[in-house]
């Protein structure tokens, strides 16, 4: 590789701005090598001579699919099925049961940054097997419209479902010619995606008028600095109901952005409440 094809320092700093301006996400100078890895597939796969060529494309916005191709080959879209057992715990024995008591007659869930669908397929299961009569939706959204289309073909390798319970894994999933497991399509109903910034969730009109009882968004912000995080929590105060839950990562503090939440701490799981004089205490 010619010294061109190398990220300068200067380089690297505006890539990180543009990033962090249209994403919220924030990569330190730490992260430069892993930048300068993904940026380098960009420009061999669109056939530029070096980074200045490629910053110039992007900067301008020459080519807006390119902002997408970018955004699909530096997120980081890790996940499982049953991923955080004790936040899914929490779900099934407080929060479901917590606000049907009060007066919830469907259950609306937000999966922010849903990735490949793992999170809110798994959802739907919990939510069939153990509320069978409550009427629910999901709905996953995410940056990268790789994962989003992924999420819509529901097909999964051995490694993604290892969590699933066995009499899940039997009732949901149709084993596939090549090893593969696809989440069977009588099930999805009630689960929908979505290709959408949380950077823009509070202007978006898709979402304009929805309320969500639960927010899952769940190693997402780890890539957030404190503004974006910032803006983040409080689009989702706004689209949250009275007496709506978020849930986070496990390991994701936050807690000077959360003021407006109400902590509420389980056995391995840390939930936020968005409490109202109203509510029904059980
Ligand atoms: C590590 S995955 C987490 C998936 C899932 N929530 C879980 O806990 O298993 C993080 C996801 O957040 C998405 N993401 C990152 N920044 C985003 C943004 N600004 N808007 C929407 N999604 C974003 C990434 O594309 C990625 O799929």
């Amino acid at each position: 590789m010619t010294e061109e094809r190398k990220l300068t320092n200067a380089q690297f700093i505006e890539l990180q701005d543009f990033i962090y301006k249209k994403s919220g996400m924030f990569f330190p100078l730490s992260r430069k090598n892993y930048i300068e890895q993904k940026v380098l597939k960009r420009i061999e796969t669109l056939d530029y001579k070096n980074f200045s060529d490629y910053l110039t494309i992007l900067k301008k916005e020459l080519l807006q699919a390119e902002i997408l191709n970018l955004f699909n080959e530096i997120t980081v879209n890790e996940t499982f099925f049953f991923r955080d057992q004790p936040q899914l715990e929490a779900l099934e024995t407080h929060i479901i049961p917590r606000l049907a008591a009060n007066g919830r007659k469907s259950i609306a869930i937000l999966s922010a940054g849903c990735s490949s669908g793992e999170e809110p397929y798994t959802l739907a299961m919990i939510l069939r097997e153990k509320f069978p009569h409550l009427p629910f939706t999901i709905c996953g959204i995410d940056i990268s419209d790789q994962v989003i289309a992924k999420a819509g073909r529901a097909e999964y390798t051995r490694s993604a479902v290892r969590r699933v319970p066995p009499a899940y894994l039997t009732k949901y999933f149709i084993e596939m010619e090549n090893g593969n497991l696809k989440f069977r399509d009588e099930y999805k109903s009630g689960v929908s995606f979505k290709k959408m910034n949380l950077m823009e969730l509070g202007a978006s009109p898709g979402l304009k008028f929805t309320r969500f009882d639960v927010v899952f968004c769940r190693y997402v912000l780890i890539y957030f600095d404190r503004d974006s995080k910032q803006r983040v929590i409080d689009a989702f105060h706004e689209k949250i109901a009275d007496n709506g839950y978020l849930i986070l990562g496990n390991s994701e503090s936050l807690s000077s952005a959360l003021g407006n939440f109400k902590i509420l701490h389980f056995p391995s799981a840390i939930i936020y409440h968005r409490s109202s004089a109203m509510e029904v205490l059980t």
